[in-house]
Formats: C-alpha cells, structure tokens, sequence
C-alpha cells in the first residue's frame, strides 16, 4: 500500500470511495471539488498494487490544530490495517505544518472507527447528544474526540 496526498484530480476516484462508504450522507462531487480546492483542507489516499485509489482521509487544519473530518476504507479490503496505516501516515504529514492537535466527531454506534482513533492515542472529550439529526441515523449522539500528535 502506497499512502499520498491527494491532488483534485483524484475527485471521481474520491467519490466513488464516497458512495460507497457513505450511501445517502456521501458528499457529492461538488462537495469534494470544494473541499480539494480549498487552501486549508488536505486529502490523503491509500493506492494498492495497481495503483487504484482504495482508502481516503480528509483534514482540515488552522494554526495548531486540525479536524479529521473524514476517514474511509473500500468495504472489501477493510481490517486489513489500511485505515490504521493511513491514519498514522496523516498524523506524521500534518505534523509537518505545525499542527499539534487533532478533534473528530464520530457517530458513538460506529465501534469500527471509535475503535480505530482509541488505538492512534484519541480519547472522548465529551458526548454530544442529538448531533445527528437524519432518519437514518440510529444513533444520533456523536463523541467528540482528541488526540495530542
Ligand atoms: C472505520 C474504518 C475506516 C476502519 O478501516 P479499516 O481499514 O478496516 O481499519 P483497520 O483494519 O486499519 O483497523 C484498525 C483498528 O480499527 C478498529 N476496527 C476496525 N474495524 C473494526 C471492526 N469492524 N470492529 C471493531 N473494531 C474495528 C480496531 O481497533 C483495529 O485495530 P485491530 O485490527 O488491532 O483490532 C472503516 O471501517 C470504514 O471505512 N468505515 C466506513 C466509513 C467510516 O465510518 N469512517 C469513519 C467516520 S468518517
């Protein structure tokens, strides 16, 4: 696995990953070209052997401190160690501009990255109740969580 930054040339590639991952909340092409386009949002992609574009990670960063805003992996190549690779990657680039602190929200039902973050060093601030406000949501609250890197 070959782990990058991303350019917005890669945003079809982005959104299929997208689609896939996120179904009905997945950001449309629009949404990803003007996060791409903006100066203080970067991407990462996870490549495989065959050069496809298989994982993606999104920040978003200000001075000392970032947002993860968006991790996701390929439904078929999950618990192989890509996002936890990818993540820790991330992690070391942003840290080259300074950055010392990560936040996320996360979905507090979604164990697979509550899971993933506990074991890169982030713990739970604190819960936000009702955050979530989509039928499709089973669970509403999301965790805030944070990580010195
Ligand atoms: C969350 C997600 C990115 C994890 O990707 P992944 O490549 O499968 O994760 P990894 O194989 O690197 O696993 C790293 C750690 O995450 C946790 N984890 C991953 N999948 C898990 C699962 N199904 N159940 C429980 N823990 C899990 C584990 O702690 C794991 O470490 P371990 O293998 O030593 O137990 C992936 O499930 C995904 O894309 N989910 C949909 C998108 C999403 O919800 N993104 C997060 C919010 S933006």
């Amino acid at each position: 696995m070959n782990f990058c930054l991303l350019k917005s040339s890669l945003t079809e590639y982005i959104a299929k990953i997208e689609a896939e991952c996120f179904g009905t909340e997945a950001w449309t092409k629009q949404m990803l070209e003007e996060s791409l386009s903006s100066s203080n949002t970067f991407f990462w992609g996870a490549f495989d052997d065959e050069n496809t574009l298989v994982a993606y990670a999104a920040v978003l960063a200000a001075d000392e401190i970032c947002d993860l805003i968006k991790i996701a992996v390929m439904p078929k190549l999950r618990r192989k160690g890509i996002a936890d690779a990818l993540l820790k990657f991330v992690i070391d680039d942003i840290k080259k501009k300074c950055v010392k602190k990560m936040f996320l929200e996360v979905n507090a039902a979604n164990t697979s990255a509550i899971n993933l973050y506990a074991k890169n060093g982030f713990t739970v601030l604190f819960t936000r109740h009702n955050y979530y406000t989509g039928a499709q949501y089973g669970c509403k609250d999301a965790l805030t969580m944070t990580a010195e890197i």
